[in-house]
């Protein structure tokens, strides 16, 4: 059998801190208020010339010198991002340029907050398939530049940054089971409208969300993707070590852990220090809980996403 193994990860957060105070400056909102329904107490920005290519390449030079894997290697670049550098080309392709290779294959995928999921499935059915042996897979986001500062609702929510993990052929796990969803049906509760065309911003270039829909079908998905990948993997939440949720509120994560039968101290907790960074926010995560020493090697751990689609995931694996 072979499997998709983790051989390194890296993560980048711009350098620009933004505490829960420096934002009540902007809009009428609290520390109180964003710390008590989110968990949330800050959240880094990308600086004015700073792209989504710019802080991928920064996580993937740290997965691949962690992996200690050089980056001709890399035959297969994913990123999963919302907030490309263009329309077109592929965020990949320019990162691949910025990591100055050529000729392996790259592309985007486009599955918001549960982007990282996404890519992460993909690149593991290249690997068993023998169309890969090294992927760097990443999640890269920029939401600050998708935010309505004007609206406390949601501008409180997001932050910008990578992560990335260089994944190779191994005969031991690796990626043990996994399983994506999506409901088109649920587009309009968390959206940006807005597209090119015709010379123009077509729609609403901001995020839109429904607060309260999100939050109740985000618990109701992951409480069930999460039991039904551990149900189909012959496992338990007890063989789990650590669960690597989506990082978009530490109420959301409370609840799906209780709903999982996994307590708060096998759950990686980020969203204070990052907010949510979409499709950046597992691999960011996992790199702190690995860069920390709480994930060590052999551990089991579950990941989990959800956003804009609907569209959700669960990946067990064996770091
Ligand atoms: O990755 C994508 C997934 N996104 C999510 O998972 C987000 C899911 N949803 C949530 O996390 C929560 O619904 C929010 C944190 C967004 C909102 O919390 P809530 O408890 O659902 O609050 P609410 O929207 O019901 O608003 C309650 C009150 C309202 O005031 P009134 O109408 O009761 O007077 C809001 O205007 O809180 C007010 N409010 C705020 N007050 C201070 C909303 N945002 C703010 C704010 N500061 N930033």
């Amino acid at each position: 059998m072979r499997y998709a193994q983790i051989l390194g990860t890296g993560s980048y957060l711009p350098a620009r801190r933004m505490s829960n105070e420096d934002i009540s400056k902007i809009v009428d909102t609290s520390d109180e208020w964003i710390a008590e329904r989110t968990g949330i107490r800050a959240r880094h920005l990308a600086a004015a010339g700073e792209q989504t290519s710019d802080l991928a390449v920064q996580a993937a030079r740290a997965a691949l010198a962690d992996a200690k894997v050089h980056a001709e290697d890399i035959d297969l670049i994913i990123v999963a991002t919302a907030t490309p550098d263009m329309t077109f080309p592929a965020t990949a392709c320019l990162v691949q340029n910025k990591l100055g290779i050529a000729g392996c294959a790259a592309f985007d995928v486009q599955a918001v907050c549960a982007g990282f999921m996404y890519a992460l499935v993909t690149a593991n059915a290249y690997i068993q398939s023998g169309m890969a042996k090294k992927a760097l897979v990443i999640g890269a986001e920029i939401f600050s530049r998708l935010l309505d500062w004007n609206d406390r609702r949601t501008c409180v929510l997001f932050g910008d940054g990578a992560g990335a993990v260089v994944l190779g052929a191994a005969d031991k796990p690796g990626i043990l089971h996994a399983k994506l969803k999506a409901d088109g049906a649920y587009s309009h509760i968390l959206n940006t409208p807005g597209k090119v065309a015709n010379g123009e911003v077509d729609a609403s270039p901001f995020l839109y969300m429904d607060g309260q829909a999100v939050y109740k079908f985000a618990v109701k998905a992951l409480s069930k993707v999460g039991a039904d990948v551990l149900l189909e993997a012959g496992m338990t939440a007890a063989d789990v070590d650590w669960v690597i949720p989506h990082q978009a509120n530490q109420r959301i994560i409370e609840s799906t852990a209780k709903h999982l039968g996994i307590g708060m101290d096998k759950v990686i907790l980020t969203v204070a220090e990052h907010g949510n960074t979409s499709a950046a926010s597992i691999p960011l995560a996992l790199d702190v809980g690995i860069k920390d020493g709480r994930i060590r090697r052999g551990d089991t751990l579950l990941l989990e996403g959800i956003g804009g689609g609907f569209a959700w995931g669960a990946v067990l694996l064996q770091y």
